[in-house]
């Protein structure tokens, strides 16, 4: 029994930190850069509307401020680890000096679901995207997959567009961790930018009635159930724009790429998140005041922002093109982050003997793990390629918020197991913060729906498997 609980000491980890392997080439800069490429996507750009109007009407800002707060707490923990032990693996590597080797494993198959099922979910929509701004001049066949079929009769046979950004991102990441963060610079400034711009112009068409009242009253039809209007209402829209926020945490996995992580991996963690919060707030004020909330029930939630451009802020057209082209770049700076933080966790899990070594030889000349982003490629690809996206989009959810509390639970049991070690950046009031960050993300996964969990628990069972048939073997810890 003990094998299963055995731990990688400190020592071991920090060792692992120094010896040569990837590159140390991210500044503070790229790193939070690298956050705000993977959180600002279709939870801010789609999941906005679709939380107003399910749940929290113009109150939908406080819904954001209360995922918000939910992170945080994470976060806090998140940034401690990062800047303790700033290696590759993120929750995965925390979970193996705190939990042992078991919970290690249990977290690096969950953090598959978050980041590789991440990336084949948004790749999806990228797809969609692509054909909506090409006025839908790909055929249907082969921009779905075979499970989908369209009112005409027609059958999908492969996502030929999620496939080529797949393909595009793969390249740019074997290439290099410097030239990706540069590409992900670049397309983070075009998206935070028309942000900016639709906040500033929307400001002027907000209508104040739209915001009257703030909170769905009572006994509006449809909105009956507790989660659906009032404060309960902002409960439930934080549980739709949780999405939203996924992806701060990817900066961890890039530690040990970081140049001074101590100092750098706590203002890429939390500046991301501080940064995406302010803007989420003000991006759902301005739509909710545009467009009233109502319209988002029937006016196509994909299309929200431009719907409410269109129709109220006349002379801004432009604008809502632009929108779209930052929809497409965020869900490609989103795509290649996710796809980054995979091939690093798979990196840190095949150093430590528990997946094949494979994944975690380096390029000899780019430094990165090449073969890695190559099978993730063909894997990532067969979902987005063959699978709809609805099904992958809430297992993302399951699998991050359970790294968010084993990593909470772990910031605990180090300060009581390793209460000496240096701490560049403690997180505050532990354990309070911490049990909180377990409290909150626990609840969420409680209420994600029936289906996802069932998918959850499949994928953990065979998890479970490849573990004993593999991993427990072949760990170096042996
Ligand atoms: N936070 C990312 C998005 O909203 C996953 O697309």
């Amino acid at each position: 029994m003990s094998v299963l609980f055995r731990k990688k000491s400190l020592e071991q980890l920090l060792n692992a930190a120094n010896e040569k392997g990837l590159k140390k080439t991210l500044g503070a800069g790229s790193l939070v850069a690298l956050g705000i490429g993977a959180i600002i996507g279709a939870g801010l750009f789609v999941r906005t509307a679709a939380a107003s109007a399910e749940a929290a009407g113009s109150a939908v800002t406080l819904s954001f401020v209360v995922a918000a707060v939910g992170c945080l707490f994470a976060g806090l923990c998140y940034a401690e680890f990062a800047s303790m032990i700033p290696i590759a693996g993120s929750a995965y590597t925390y979970a193996y000096a705190t939990m042992g080797e078991l919970v290690a494993w249990i977290i690096g198959w969950a953090l598959i679901m978050e980041y590789a099922l991440g990336a084949a979910t948004v790749s999806i929509a990228w797809s969609e995207y692509l054909n909506h701004l090409l006025g839908g001049s790909i055929p249907y066949q082969w921009c779905h997959s075979p499970f989908e079929t369209s009112a005409a009769g027609v059958h999908g046979i492969m996502n030929i567009p999620a496939l080529f950004v797949l393909l595009l991102l793969s390249l740019l990441l074997i290439k290099g961790t410097q030239e990706s963060a540069m590409v992900n610079a670049i397309i983070v400034f075009i998206k935070v930018a028309i942000v900016l711009v639709f906040i500033f112009i929307g400001w002027g068409f907000i209508n104040p009635a739209n915001h009257t009242p703030y909170l769905i009253p009572e006994g509006v039809e449809g909105h009956e159930g507790v989660f659906k209007h009032g404060w309960g209402g902002v409960l439930g829209g934080a549980a739709i724009v949780f999405f939203a926020f996924i992806g701060f945490d990817a900066v961890s996995t890039a530690a040990q790429e970081a140049k001074n992580p101590k100092k750098d991996m706590p203002i890429g963690i939390l500046g991301s998140l501080l940064v995406c919060t302010i803007l989420y707030i003000l991006f759902s004020h301005v739509l909710t005041g545009v467009a009233n909330w109502h319209e988002f029930e029937k006016a196509g939630k994909e299309a929200s922002v431009a719907y409410a451009i269109h129709t109220y802020m006349m002379g801004y057209a432009w604008l809502g093109t632009a929108v779209t082209v930052a929809i497409l770049a965020g869900f490609s700076s989103v795509i290649l982050v996710m796809l980054m933080g995979q091939s690093r966790v798979f990196y840190s899990m095949a150093h430590d003997g528990l997946l094949p070594k494979i994944f975690s030889d380096l390029h000899p000349k780019f430094g990165t793990p090449y073969k890695s982003n190559i099978i993730l490629f063909v894997f990532v690809g067969l979902f987005a390629g063959f699978v709809p996206g609805s099904v992958a989009g809430d297992l993302t959810s399951f699998g991050t918020l359970l790294a968010f509390v084993i990593v909470s639970a772990g910031v605990w049991i180090m300060r009581r197991s390793n209460p000496d070690i240096e701490r560049p950046f403690r997180a505050p009031l532990v354990p309070l913060v911490p049990i909180l960050g377990v409290l909150v993300c626990g609840g969420m996964i409680v209420a994600l729906d029936i289906t996802t969990l069932k998918a959850a628990i499949l994928w953990m069972i065979i998890g479970f498997a490849v573990y004993f048939l593999y991993g427990k073997k072949n760990s170096k810890l042996n």
